[in-house]
């Protein structure tokens, strides 16, 4: 049954610390997510949001419970297996971007790849920096880009190793509203043409309306789906 689940989170708990400074990130968190899925991931701040997200992205390990991605388990993986697993399965998008100021645009969104010692893609490159509006922008710092080049920057980085799953925390935060939809309409299209599972946080209702299912998370827990 999972095949058909690009990620299964099963009984999930994250906490931290222990004693009375013991903080439940993550309260018994169960949520499936099919393949080709648009899910977007609603809450206050400090509901566990970004700990749901680092979980389906194997950047971080729960307390109890499992993590199932693409049919992987992520518990039986060593830390070194997580970290190609990550690069090959996930596209990552960070609140604050996390491109690398001594690389070129263009050396950032390849990077992944560099690491991975992968052969990029160039036509798929061209395709989706014409998409994201930065072809003009690709021999440039990102020190010289706007919010939303450097957000655009971050996505087409997260696309270039075409990932089974796009992972994208509030990547429209800084951003005003109209280019906040931009961005978000631009995801959603990209994951549809590709057919990527797509899972959103976001703290802007209106952002959520576009995905097939909002889940809403309170003190580490689902609420509603
Ligand atoms: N590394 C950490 N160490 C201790 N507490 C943490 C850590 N990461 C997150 N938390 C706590 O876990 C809760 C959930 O955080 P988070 O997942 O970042 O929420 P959100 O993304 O919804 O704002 C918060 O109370 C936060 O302070
Ligand atoms: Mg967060």
């Amino acid at each position: 049954m999972d095949i058909l689940n690009s990620i299964t989170i099963r009984h999930v708990k994250k906490y931290y610390g222990s004693g009375s400074s013991q903080v439940k990130a993550l309260d018994g968190v169960d949520l499936s997510v099919a393949q080709g899925e648009f899910v977007a991931i609603v809450g206050a701040s400090g509901s566990g949001k970004t700990t749901l997200l680092n979980m389906m992205g194997g950047l971080d390990a729960p307390t109890e419970g499992e993590v199932i991605v693409d049919g992987v388990n992520l518990g039986g993986l060593r830390e070194e297996q997580r970290a190609v697993f990550r690069r090959k399965k996930v596209g990552f998008i960070f609140q604050n971007y996390n491109l690398v100021p001594t690389l070129t645009v263009e050396e950032n969104i390849l990077f992944p790849l560099d690491l991975d010692g992968s052969a990029p893609d160039f036509k798929f490159l061209e395709e989706m920096t014409e998409l994201l509006g930065l072809r003009d922008k690709l021999q440039v710092y990102p020190g010289a880009l706007s919010g939303g080049q450097q957000q655009r920057a971050a996505i087409a980085r997260a696309l270039m190793a075409k990932p089974a799953i796009i992972l994208a925390d509030e990547p429209t935060g800084n951003l005003d509203s109209q280019n906040g939809q931009n961005v978000a309409g631009l995801l959603k299209m990209t994951a549809q043409l590709t057919h990527r599972t797509l899972v959103l946080v976001t703290h802007n209702l209106e952002l959520a309306q576009l995905a097939d299912r909002v889940v809403q998370m309170k003190d580490g827990r689902i609420v509603s789906q």
